[in-house]
């Protein structure tokens, strides 16, 4: 793993690998941004001329190396473009993409210095946080051939305010490496991570932070009648758990249950997925990992709010054993559901979830899963899904995940898709409605297992969960951890009395 820490010295004086500085557009040329100070008297004034011979433009996404002038301790300098250039500090968001190129671009490397803006707190937290991100490399079944991610990544901050820059980049290490964590539970082969070993992952971190954690084994879950989980698990050989983690804070005010979708592995089950859609089902179990990721962070940043996190965990598989279409589940809280296609499964794992978390009466229940393919033809690979049956809850996410750098959309749940969705000639409801419209929809059968009272959203990550695209910015290939910084700044919202 990557460490961060934070350096009040000149960023020429440290000695490292490579000195990453900041670079932008100007209406006349190329512009070094602040935190480089040092560099550019080093190059005596020629730096951003420099730049400007080897094709730098400043562009976001840009990432241009150069050998470090005399007298620096690092052999190397990398300029990595912020785009426009502003006359104020730049955007977090700017901060975080251009330090996470530049830790993907330097992986390798033992020791490189950020020299990017970081006048303020908030800057510093956005370069360490982008730094920790952009260095993830998944590397558990990679030999030789894999790179190592950056060793360590020192943030060089101004003298003044550093106390306050220290602690902003600890949160963006707690954020940052959870996030990592999660992206590793994503990434893990379907044959390696599967309902128990994930629920024992979960077991270990509470241990290791201090969060009771409560796993219900497929003994246990018939014993309560979770017929939701066991019916979408009982074709696979690795049995289902529905694991919670507890943070509790002694002053909290409010408490929130983040429940996630964990299928380990979805192959649709009997109503079986073809080739071409299964290849990256691994990734389903994404929004488990991430109110997992949120629940540690939360206890690592010491937030006053209750956090309780519920990992739905199944494998969807076909077998002799597995739910036919046309199988009554009878759900936990009573209501029967008919499986008209095993491969809505998130949906039913999650409805048992809810009912169970909304038994605690939470302030909130916030449900993160990779739900629904529609949602992905609506909105895209980048852009998260959110849905509430309480309008000012949604536009809260919406805007909490702009206000950290995640795209998403608030999507409606329209009283007219309900019907075709809860008609079922033989149970209470079907897990399958209209086709049009099939997020929505989704939405709308989990609304149904929401308590009465209950203000509850659901934000379907299905588009943004898992990279196949290539690298940009901080995201990385593969598992991105799509949702945690959302869910981590609604806890501290909450915790703050927002
Ligand atoms: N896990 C999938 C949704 C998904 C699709 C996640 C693409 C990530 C990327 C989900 O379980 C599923 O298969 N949903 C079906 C529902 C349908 C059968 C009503 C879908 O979206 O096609
Ligand atoms: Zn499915
Ligand atoms: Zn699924």
């Amino acid at each position: 793993m990557t460490a961060l820490s934070v350096s009040t010295s000149s960023a020429v004086s440290l000695r490292a690998d490579a000195l990453v500085i900041g670079v932008a557009k100007g209406p006349k040329g190329l512009v070094v941004a602040s935190g480089a100070e040092a560099v550019v008297e080093a190059f005596e004034g020629k730096l951003a001329e420099v730049l400007t011979t080897l094709g730098a433009s400043g562009a976001e996404g840009e990432a241009v190396k150069l050998p470090a002038p005399a007298g620096a301790k690092a052999p190397l300098v990398l300029a990595v473009g912020l785009g426009e250039a502003v006359d104020g500090p730049y955007g977090a968001e700017e901060l975080r993409k251009a330090a996470g190129v530049a830790a993907r671009t330097l992986a390798g490397s033992k020791k490189v210095v950020l020299a990017l803006p970081a006048g303020s707190a908030d800057e510093a937290e956005a370069v360490a946080l982008g730094g920790l991100l952009g260095s993830y490399v998944f590397g558990a079944y990679k030999g030789e051939a894999g790179k190592a991610p950056v060793a360590e990544l020192v943030v060089a901050v101004e003298r003044k305010g550093s106390k306050e820059a220290k602690a902003a980049v600890e949160r963006a290490a707690a954020i940052g490496e959870e996030m990592n964590r999660a992206r590793d539970l994503v990434n893990t082969a379907p044959n390696d991570l599967n309902p128990k070993s994930f629920a024992a992952i979960a077991q270990a971190a509470g241990k290791e932070h201090g969060l009771k954690v409560e796993v219900l084994d497929e003994k246990a879950l018939a014993k309560g009648g979770f017929g939701g989980i066991l019916g979408v698990g009982v074709g696979s050989a690795n049995p289902p758990r529905l694991v919670k983690v507890a943070y509790t804070h002694p002053k909290a005010k409010a408490s929130l249950a983040f429940v996630g979708k964990g299928i380990t592995y979805d192959s649709g089950g009997i109503s079986l997925k073809p080739a071409g859609h299964n290849e990256t089902m691994k990734c389903d179990m994404a929004g488990a990992a991430a109110v997992f990721a949120a629940v540690v962070a939360a206890k690592r940043l010491g937030l006053q709010v209750n956090v309780t996190a519920w990992m739905a965990l199944a494998e969807n598989m076909p077998s002799g054993s597995a739910t036919r279409p046309g199988d009554v589940l009878r759900m936990y809280g009573g209501k029967t559901v008919e499986v008209l296609n095993t491969d809505a499964e998130g949906r039913l794992v999650l409805a048992d979830a809810i009912v169970k978390a909304g038994e605690e009466k939470p302030d909130v229940i916030v449900d993160v899963a990779t739900l629904t393919g529609a949602m992905v033809l609506a909105l895209g690979n980048r852009t998260f899904g959110v849905m509430a049956n309480d309008d000012a809850l949604r536009t809260r996410l919406h805007e909490t995940a702009g206000a950290v750098g995640e795209q998403s959309w608030p999507m409606p749940l329209p009283a007219d898709l309900r019907k075709g969705m809860v008609e079922s000639t033989v149970a209470d409801m079907a897990n399958m409605g209209e086709r049009m419209g099939g997020g929505l929809v989704a939405g709308l059968f989990l609304q149904e297992f929401v308590a009465e009272g209950t203000a509850w959203a659901h934000i379907d990550i299905a588009g943004p969960a898992f990279n196949e695209g290539g690298a940009s910015g901080y995201t990385p290939k593969g598992g991105t951890a799509s949702a945690v910084r959302t869910l981590v700044r609604f806890a501290e919202d909450t915790a703050a009395g927002k």
